[in-house]
């Protein structure tokens, strides 16, 4: 099974967005995909079209059994929601998540991390095998991709349960802008043994959350976003950045 966790420290640079995205592609080829929305706002529920209200991660993180919402022949999500602010949640023990989800036999189960939640992203590290930590060219995104990997870091050495594996992936590239020209520079010099992979400024992304449909039902095959996806995806079987 693949278990991927999709974390930023940052809000906005398009965690949801990747997350979607990867679900929905991962859906195409087959897997059983569950994308769990760990964020109090419930984009990723919104985003692929589901009622963001329904029952979803909260109550399975509090021992209850809410259906995952089926959008598609191969997807489905459990919504976040504001019961994920509750004191019973901010409680429970950092492998609470990975507990829950063991009886799921989904192939795939991307976790989309909320900003500013640091408990709420802590789940979904500890409960996944892969973590991919967004980052744009803003010096907040770099340093909160730095946190994100020092807590993965000092969780591997310590033989915690956890990420084992991650990569870093700039978000919304456009190298016409210089700083985002710079992205790649400056992330080589901070952390020099890290993966990078990419993901470019592509109106298709942004239009599948917005339109609240899986980026494989309107995107055209060949744009830059699914392009990015397939990418990332390849890192995500075989290890390898395709760069
Ligand atoms: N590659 C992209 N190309 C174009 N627009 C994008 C891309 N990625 C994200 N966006 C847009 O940027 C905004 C933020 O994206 P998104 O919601 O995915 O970020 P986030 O990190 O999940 O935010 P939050 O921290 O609030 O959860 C959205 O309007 C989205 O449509
Ligand atoms: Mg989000």
């Amino acid at each position: 099974m693949m278990k991927v966790a999709v974390a930023a420290g940052k809000g906005g640079v398009g965690k949801t967005t990747i997350a979607c995205g990867i679900a929905s592609v991962l859906a195409v080829q087959g897997e059983q995909v569950l994308l769990v929305d760990l964020d109090p706002q419930s984009n990723a529920a919104w985003g692929l079209g589901a009622d963001p209200t329904l029952p979803g991660t909260a109550e399975l993180l509090l021992g209850e059994n809410p259906a995952p919402i089926q959008i598609s022949d191969n997807l489905w999500v459990l919504p976040g929601g504001p019961g994920l602010k509750g004191h019973e949640v901010m409680r429970l023990d950092p492998e609470a998540l990975a507990d829950a989800i063991a009886p799921f036999e989904h192939t795939a189960i991307i976790f989309d991390c909320p900003p500013g939640w640091d408990h709420l992203e802590r789940l979904g590290l500890v409960a996944a095998e892969t973590a991919l930590v967004v980052v744009d060219a803003h010096p907040f995104a770099i340093q909160g991709a730095a946190r994100v990997i020092e807590t993965l870091s000092v969780r591997c050495q310590k033989q915690r349960q956890g990420a084992q594996r991650w990569a870093l992936v700039m978000s919304r590239v456009d190298l016409r802008r210089t700083l985002d020209k710079d992205l790649e520079a400056a992330l080589i010099a901070l952390f020099a043994d890290v993966d990078r992979l990419l993901i470019r400024q592509d109106v298709a992304l942004s239009l599948a959350t917005t339109e609240r449909t899986p980026i494989v039902s309107t995107a055209p095959q060949q744009c830059r976003g699914m392009t990015d996806l397939h990418n990332i995806i390849e890192w995500l079987r075989n290890g390898e950045a395709s760069r």
